[in-house]
């Protein structure tokens, strides 16, 4: 599918992924046979050593929600995150009815273990460890913690499907685990979730998972339709989208609810749409089913345009993402002075970089709705200024990657001139964000 140098906008859909949707759309057994559903969560587990089971979800945040509640969070319960995050994931904690707390990021933008142990309070129920961008942090140290003061440790692998970490896959570092096949995610069905775990000893939270998903609902099937217009539309609206036109149609059909959004106006506010949480769509398993092929060659791609960009950038770009081994690198983060300036500069040469996470909870109307109090996390405050996401998705060619080097080049030489004056105060103010 030809594409602009875009980070999001269906960046794993494939010619094959858009007949399908198309073969979907127009073969309605296939939106209430739960055959694929079953295949999926079949499938999904073999990917893992050892003995595990999953649980599909419309999303990752049900899946989040279903785990908490499965664990028996109740009201005034704490349970750890870190700061530079999505929005859906402290969301699904206030939803289960429990208070998010936290936790600053280190280097890798991951949970800073320091700060981690300092959180913990007589309330701490659980910790989530995200390994944000498909890069590992201090898992070790993570896992000792939360041993040290028995708490159930849940890995958000969203961001990170086919990591490792010392050789071993993220959703099995921790007690329990969820991925997200999201629309921008490292395997998309438009939306989508997985639960993942272990059952080699019938632990009680594979119990109470089980028994909890046991009366979870189905979500309406023009909800799954819908989702299934999103690769269709995006095949035409991509090559169009830098003339304008592609933009403008999708605008219409965001407009008129014939595309979703990622994260919907509600959420934003931090209230929980009918949609979550609840079971993937069969419609949606046939597309999930489809990008698990194809899983081991994106990630062998993103790992390529990671190499290429770690040695294009050596002595351009001062602060580079730490090279860790086992990573998947969803999107190749990168931190500068004036991360609005390049991400606008960018934009005015036709590419669109990523702004995750540009707050530290975000897309975030109001922080203290997701119970985030400025000054308690301020390096995840002060990344959230400085972090740019340069695209890694699997039909990235090399000759786009020397592109979006040379327009990182050419803004930090000009950034050089000023001084590296910049700030990133005003920051989406001009739409240079990222679209959803
Ligand atoms: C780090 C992280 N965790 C969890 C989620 C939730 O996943 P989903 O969009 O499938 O609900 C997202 C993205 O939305 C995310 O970025």
């Amino acid at each position: 599918m030809m594409r602009p140098i875009i980070i999001s906008l269906s960046p794993n859909t494939e010619r094959d992924d858009v007949l399908l949707a198309i073969k979907v759309l127009f073969s309605p057994w296939l939106w209430f046979s739960k055959r694929n559903i079953h295949l999926l969560e079949e499938k999904f587990p073999k990917m893992f050593s050892g003995n595990y089971k999953s649980f599909a979800t419309n999303s990752g945040r049900s899946a989040l929600y279903l785990i908490l509640k499965s664990l028996g969070v109740k009201k005034d319960d704490e349970v750890l995150l870190q700061a530079f995050t999505c929005i859906a994931v402290p969301n699904a904690i206030l939803w289960a009815g429990a208070i998010p707390v936290y936790v600053d990021i280190d280097e890798t933008y991951n949970i800073d273990p320091k700060d981690l142990e300092k959180k913990i309070t007589k309330k701490t129920k659980a910790i989530i460890v995200q390994h944000t961008f498909g890069i590992l942090g201090d898992v070790g140290a993570i896992k000792r913690i939360a041993r040290k003061n028995n708490l159930v440790l849940i890995e958000d692998c969203a961001h990170s499907l086919g990591a490792t970490f010392n050789g071993k896959r993220v959703g099995t570092l921790g007690d329990v685990a969820f991925f997200s096949f999201g629309r921008d995610k490292i395997l998309s069905s438009v939306f989508g979730g997985m639960i993942l775990v272990k059952t080699q000893t019938q632990t009680e939270i594979q119990i109470q998972i089980q028994k909890m998903f046991n009366t979870l609902k189905w979500p309406n099937t023009l909800w799954g339709i819908q989702q299934l217009l999103h690769p269709i539309a995006f095949s035409v609206i991509l090559p169009l989208y830098n003339s304008g036109l592609g933009k403008l149609i999708l605008l219409i059909l965001q407009k008129f609810h014939f595309l979703s959004r990622a994260v919907c106006e509600e959420e934003k506010r931090g209230e929980q749409p009918k949609t979550f949480p609840s079971r993937m769509p069969p419609a949606l398993s046939v597309l999930a089913i489809k990008q698990l092929t194809k899983l081991e060659r994106f990630n062998r791609h993103r790992r390529e345009i990671a190499k290429l960009y770690f040695s294009k950038f050596a002595n351009i770009v001062k602060v580079l993402p730490p090279d860790v081994s086992g990573a998947v690198w969803l999107r190749f983060p990168i931190s500068i002075n004036d991360a609005f300036g390049l991400i606008s500069y960018a934009k005015r040469r036709g590419i669109l970089f990523g702004d995750w996470y540009k707050s530290v909870v975000m897309p975030a109307e109001n922080l203290s709705k997701v119970g985030y109090t400025f000054g308690t996390c301020p390096n995840a405050e002060k990344l959230s200024k400085m972090v740019v996401n340069l695209p890694t998705y699997p039909g990235m060619k090399v000759e786009e990657v020397l592109k979006v080097v040379e327009v990182v080049r050419e803004w930090e030489g000009e950034e050089g001139k000023r001084g590296g004056k910049g700030n990133r105060g005003s920051r989406g103010m001009d739409g240079a964000t990222e679209v959803v």
